[in-house]
């Protein structure tokens, strides 16, 4: 009966997206939902953003923050998804230092301000059979990365966005999941975090890094935006 075939579908379509609204400490996820991280459009549709010039790739944010979590370098620091993430494709990490004097809860992280300080990149040659092997974030629940020991103390804004490429075999078909959390760094040293970026701005529809080919299948990826800065 065609009824119950669209009602498969609508569930499966639900389950496939998710949402990281609590920080992860050393594998420790924050008790509840968006404490250290700023609520997202996203909370109950649990969409992506699809459009890479729109403002919402800056934090996809609905509400301002209401808490600072603190992470030492050398510590892990990650997110958690309310769901798996259960698409290919890769996760990474951006943080931009809040000013000295402005308050972090409102803070809108506008212009370069961005560097990329982590990533759960695709190994080797991406195969469509290989999902786990391949894409490493794939069905994982909590994502994170070592804050880099020369990070200077301070606060700064954490941005977590995990690429979809599933649908990405037609521009714009991309779904980036991301969020914005809020971390105060102790124990930190004297580098220069670069290059900066914006969001939007860092990426293009047109980059490589946003599609995808089933078939041919893609025997290479690159992620999009600058490389990882290890400080
Ligand atoms: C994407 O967002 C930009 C900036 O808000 C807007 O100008 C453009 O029309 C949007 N594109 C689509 C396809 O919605």
């Amino acid at each position: 009966m065609l009824w119950h075939t669209n009602l498969l579908l609508l569930a499966a379509t639900a389950q496939a997206h998710y949402k990281f609204s609590k920080l992860v400490i050393n594998g420790v996820p924050e008790a509840k939902e968006w404490t250290a991280v700023r609520q997202t459009k996203s909370y109950q549709s649990n969409q992506g953003v699809d459009n890479v010039s729109s403002p919402d790739m800056r934090c996809f944010q609905r509400q301002p923050g209401t808490a600072t979590a603190r992470v030492a370098t050398g510590e892990k620091l990650g997110f958690a998804a309310s769901a798996e993430v259960n698409h290919i494709g890769p996760v990474s990490f951006y943080m931009a230092k809040v000013p000295e004097g402005a308050n972090i809860n409102t803070w809108e992280p506008a212009g370069k301000v961005f560097f990329k300080v982590g990533a759960i990149d695709a190994v080797g040659a991406p195969k469509l059979t290989s999902t786990a092997a391949t894409w490493p974030a794939y069905t994982k629940k909590i994502v994170d990365f070592t804050v880099p020991k020369a990070l200077p103390n301070g606060k700064y804004i954490v941005r977590v966005e995990s690429i979809a490429l599933h649908q990405a075999s037609y521009k714009g078909g991309a779904q980036i999941y991301l969020a914005c959390g809020q971390v105060e760094v102790t124990g930190g040293g004297n580098g220069k975090p670069s290059p900066l970026v914006a969001f939007p701005g860092a990426y293009n529809a047109d980059d490589p890094g946003l599609s995808w080919s089933y078939y041919p299948v893609r025997t290479s990826y690159t992620a999009p935006g600058p490389p990882v800065w290890h400080g």
